[in-house]
């Protein structure tokens, strides 16, 4: 995918989340954001995947710009797929028809066909015995793989996560870093945040350092992560690699 945002300003209330934030990417599988708590990165991510409007500057996203038209940002969103911290699954619904439902109703699918897609994807990540069950049945970890199975059930043009693992231990972590790998090598195109630096440097092929609404530094995760030339990002890897 390639990506280009120009002087990206969004504002809540007094608060700039976006400071005329502008980043270029011309070619890149997955890209990642990380940085401070605070600092932009969700709100980049959801300017990214259409669902929220900036007040200023311009987002392109392979050959889509992005504008204000409702019409196009809803079509534009149903071509991408979501995936967010909390897990976000529909509590009275099993695992199955967490996936069938929007597969029926935001895509339009007939119930037999949004089914089999359902149970391929559920099949792909080893969890088709846990299809009937409910959320509260399953671990965070498997509830989060069921939650990336359905956005992924429909072939999304991009896979957007917001720090998909920050509500799980460190061994369904694991599962669910491993899965967001395999879809990687599988050629999905991804743009995640995360607070895990292992990670974000094993899965990325650029990295983008978020801070007060702007990129504070972005390259390839080797030059980033290994030399980076900014200050501030020299003083948060030495704190948050020190642990
Ligand atoms: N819906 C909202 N209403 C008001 N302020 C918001 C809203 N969403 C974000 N903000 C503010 O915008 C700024 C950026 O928030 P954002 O959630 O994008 O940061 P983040 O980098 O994702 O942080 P974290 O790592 O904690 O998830 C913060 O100051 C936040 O308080
Ligand atoms: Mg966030």
């Amino acid at each position: 995918m390639k990506l280009d945002l120009h002087n990206v300003t969004k504002c809540f209330g007094a608060t700039r989340a976006l400071d005329a934030l502008s980043l270029r990417i011309p070619a890149a599988r997955v890209m990642v954001l990380i940085g401070p708590s605070g600092g932009g990165k969700s709100t980049l991510l959801r300017v990214l995947g259409g669902l929220e409007v900036p007040e200023q500057g311009t987002v392109t996203l392979n050959e889509h710009r992005l504008t204000g038209d409702p019409r196009a940002l809803q079509a534009y969103r149903r071509r991408n797929g979501f995936v967010f911290q909390q897990f976000n699954l529909f509590p009275h619904l099993n695992a199955r028809r967490n996936i069938t439902l929007p597969l029926e109703k935001v895509h339009g699918h007939p119930p037999e066909t949004a089914r089999s897609l359902a149970d391929q994807s559920l099949e792909r990540f080893g969890l088709l015995d846990h299809a009937d069950k409910l959320p509260s049945q399953l671990s965070g970890g498997q509830q989060q793989r069921v939650g990336i199975a359905r956005a992924i059930a429909f072939s999304p043009e991009v896979l957007f996560l917001d720090e998909p693992t920050s509500a799980l231990d460190p061994e369904m972590t694991a599962e669910v870093l491993e899965l967001i790998q395999e879809l990687a090598e599988a050629g999905q195109d991804i743009i995640l945040s995360t607070h895990e630096m292992g990670f974000a440097r094993a899965v990325a092929d650029e990295v983008a350092f978020v801070c007060s609404g702007k990129i504070e530094e972005s390259g390839a995760p080797q030059t980033l992560f290994g030399a980076p030339v900014s200050p501030v990002c020299q003083r948060f890897f030495s704190r948050v690699m020190r642990y």
